[in-house]
């Protein structure tokens, strides 16, 4: 799971992010992005999580035709990529819009829906920038409001959650998004003691979760705030039911010969994005049947076996790379494999 109080994504670097296996994101794309023209030239790339821009920048500077369309549901995050990318004029399009809505993004930017684009890369979860600004309460380290909004105009925050939820309803959110064993006695505590007072910071919260669980869980596992913090961030976000829309719509939006490349950095995300890779390179055909039914070959064939992770140099360099795990797919035409 991605800690973000132990997250090197914090520390600063140019533009305050360090991509994530940036030479493996190129080596993978490349073929789907060069095949009209060596130099990108036809090809659009989607990046749905553009961040700071330094994916971008790099598939930009070295293919001098490509055209990107970046998306991302962070205003300050589109911000610094408009100011990185810049350089690159009309090539680059930028949308503010959750990634679920690529669909509608693609449209707006003058793609279809459907088998338009070449490549799309997700490179999920939160950015260095986001942590550091500690005002925006994902850090469980730094007192700030009680916020945890990537998009600060979406109208649900933390503390709404926090303050409003019924003490199953939090139960459930903290079990399931950040697998928390004390989840329903955290739960209960809330409850009671926001009947006195409404939670309203980060620093409430983390005394709350300092005395619910017990002190030898305390020592043995990790930072007690660590995975009431991904939770809370996971349900204010709809994080999941994003990435479950939108791995659909990105598939649906390559064309033949296109690739998917998706990073991800926590274990509930990760398992969404290889469910639906596993669906796209299976065949539809009936199992019964002896031959491949036209039409109901495999849509997609996958270019990793398994996740990838990154190496130790990499993990050395950028620890925030330790968790992730890379997964890729190819648009395939009817007959090819
Ligand atoms: C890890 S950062 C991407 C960093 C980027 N690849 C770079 O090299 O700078 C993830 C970005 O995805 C954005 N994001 C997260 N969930 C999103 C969603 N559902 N829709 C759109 N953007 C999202 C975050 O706001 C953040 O800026």
């Amino acid at each position: 799971m991605t800690d973000p109080d132990s997250d090197p994504r914090s520390a600063p670097t140019d533009f305050g992010h360090v991509p994530v296996l940036l030479d493996r994101c190129v080596e993978l794309l490349t073929p789907a992005l060069t095949r009209h023209h060596p130099d990108g030239s036809g090809a659009v790339l989607v990046d749905a999580t553009l961040g700071a821009g330094g994916h971008a920048e790099r598939f930009l500077a070295t293919l001098p035709g490509l055209r990107l369309i970046g998306l991302d549901r962070d205003p300050s995050a589109l911000e610094i990529a408009r100011g990185r990318l810049v350089r690159f004029g009309d090539r680059v399009t930028l949308v503010h819009t959750r990634y679920d809505g690529l669909a509608l993004a693609l449209a707006e930017s003058g793609c279809t829906a459907s088998e338009s684009v070449d490549g799309v890369l997700f490179d999920l979860g939160v950015s260095s920038m986001q942590l550091d600004q500690a005002e925006r309460g994902f850090a469980y380290a730094k007192d700030a409001p009680l916020d945890m909004r990537m998009d600060p105009s979406s109208p649900l925050t933390a503390a709404d959650i926090v303050n409003t939820y019924d003490a199953r309803a939090l139960a459930d959110i903290l079990q399931r998004y950040g697998e928390e064993r004390f989840a329903r006695r955290i739960a209960e505590q809330i409850v009671r003691r926001r009947a006195r007072a409404p939670f309203t910071s980060t620093a409430d919260l983390v005394a709350l979760l300092y005395e619910a669980i017990p002190a030898p869980a305390r020592r043995t596992g990790g930072h007690p705030a660590k995975r009431t913090f991904q939770a809370l961030r996971i349900a204010v976000n709809d994080e999941l039911g994003s990435l479950r829309d939108a791995i659909p719509a990105a598939l649906d939006a390559l064309a033949v010969g296109g690739r998917i490349v998706v990073l991800a950095y926590q274990s509930l995300e990760d398992r969404i994005v290889k469910r639906a890779f596993a669906d796209a390179v299976a065949s539809r055909t009936p199992p019964e049947l002896p031959v491949e039914l036209p039409g109901h070959e495999p849509r997609f064939r996958s270019l990793t076996h398994g996740a990838e992770r990154a190496d130790a140099t990499e993990v050395e360099s950028n620890p925030r790379s330790a968790p992730v795990r890379l997964r890729a797919l190819q648009r395939v035409g009817t007959g090819e494999r």
